[in-house]
């Protein structure tokens, strides 16, 4: 109700603007105390990648790139919050506007280009941390790193976020980093989810804690390179696999105002490629790695549905755009009723 009134103004307003706004606003509501009262649903806690997770809906990384915010997200009632992604320096983005809304689709369209102030300020950030449900950390390359060198900026950004997250994410999917996805390649993505599980080995043993790492794909894999990806991820005893980023695919919005604007698309027509991957890693996958959907979800029976697929946790970004805390609310709520079939 009253995100309706507030999305009035804010998309009267260019995405990014309106995304300040609101992240300030939601901060600032944070520290009156009044984001506990926009939080009504409840949940079982659930045990995941060996974290406890008070519920099992989360925060897609993107919203929070720099840890600013994630307090204020904690604090509406998400069981976790994923932030970054961060690179090792920081880095403006892509020149602007790059980021578009498709409101009749309740979709977007954005090219940032992992704009962010650097791994040290987010550290920095996390550091004062009082958010007691899950926090994720999402990592990436800087955009002038060749990809013969990502690894060390993965690295490098593993190795000091590490003491902060609960878990950690490697994103290679983002199509806004220019041959990023090519990472996702086999022997590329061999090659650096070994350098990683080598280092997150090195780390527990230095930190006398094993962080879970999870590694994000994108929606416009191939079904024949799915099986790779699976072993790969196995083979280095990685904890989950995150299905899935935005896609390059304008199939489900043509014709549409700003359909035509390069950058990943993401909300509700994006749903059926990342179920469709979702379900086939899941199959592909052992039990033991944990699955986290996330891709379209805009009512609670898309959470529901992406569940029932085999994820054990779901996020969302453009749907808290689009409906605000209230769709946290009407996940939660469906979750339990699906719990209570
Ligand atoms: C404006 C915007 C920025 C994003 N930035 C990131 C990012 O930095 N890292 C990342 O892994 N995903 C990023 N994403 C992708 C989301 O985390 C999510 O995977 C994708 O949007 C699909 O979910 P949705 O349909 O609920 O938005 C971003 C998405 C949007 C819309």
């Amino acid at each position: 109700m009253f995100y309706d009134l507030a999305r009035k103004v804010l998309f009267a307003t260019d995405p990014e603007v309106a995304h300040e706004l609101s992240m300030e606003g939601l901060l600032m509501a944070h520290r009156l105390g009044a984001t506990r009262l926009l939080c009504k649903a409840r949940s079982q806690p659930l045990f995941c990648m060996g974290l406890e997770f008070p519920n099992p809906v989360g925060v897609a990384p993107g919203l929070d790139k720099n840890g600013d915010y994630f307090e204020a997200l904690g604090g509406l009632g998400f069981g976790f919050v994923e932030i970054g992604t961060v690179t090792p320096r920081p880095q403006p983005g892509n020149p602007k506007p790059r980021v578009f809304r498709l409101t009749e689709a309740q979709a977007m369209i954005n090219r940032l280009g992992f704009n962010n102030k650097g791994v040290d300020h987010l550290v920095r950030q996390v550091k004062k941390r009082q958010f007691k449900g899950v926090l994720g950390i999402n990592i990436g390359k800087n955009f002038d790193t060749p990809n013969e060198n990502a690894v060390d900026d993965y690295l490098h950004c593993f190795e000091k976020v590490y003491p902060h997250a609960d878990y950690i994410t490697v994103n290679i999917s983002s199509p806004n980093t220019k041959n990023l996805r090519d990472l996702q390649g086999e022997e590329e993505l061999n090659k650096l989810l070994g350098r990683i599980n080598a280092k997150r080995e090195e780390l527990a043993d230095a930190c006398g804690q094993r962080v879970p790492i999870a590694l994000k794909v994108a929606p416009d894999l191939e079904d024949d390179a799915l099986p790779a990806i699976a072993q790969t991820v196995d083979h280095h005893g990685f904890d989950a696999v995150i299905a899935t980023n935005t896609t390059i695919s304008r199939e489900a919005v043509k014709g549409m105002k700003h359909s035509a604007e390069a950058g990943g698309l993401s909300g509700a027509p994006l749903k059926a490629k990342a179920d469709h991957v979702l379900a086939a890693l899941r199959k592909l996958l052992p039990k033991e790695i944990a699955m986290i959907g996330v891709g379209g979800i805009t009512t609670g029976q898309d959470a529901v549905d992406k569940l029932d697929l085999g994820a054990d946790l779901v996020q969302f970004y453009t749907g808290m755009v689009y409906r605000g805390p209230d769709l946290l609310n009407e996940c939660l709520q469906e979750i339990a009723k699906r719990g209570h079939q």
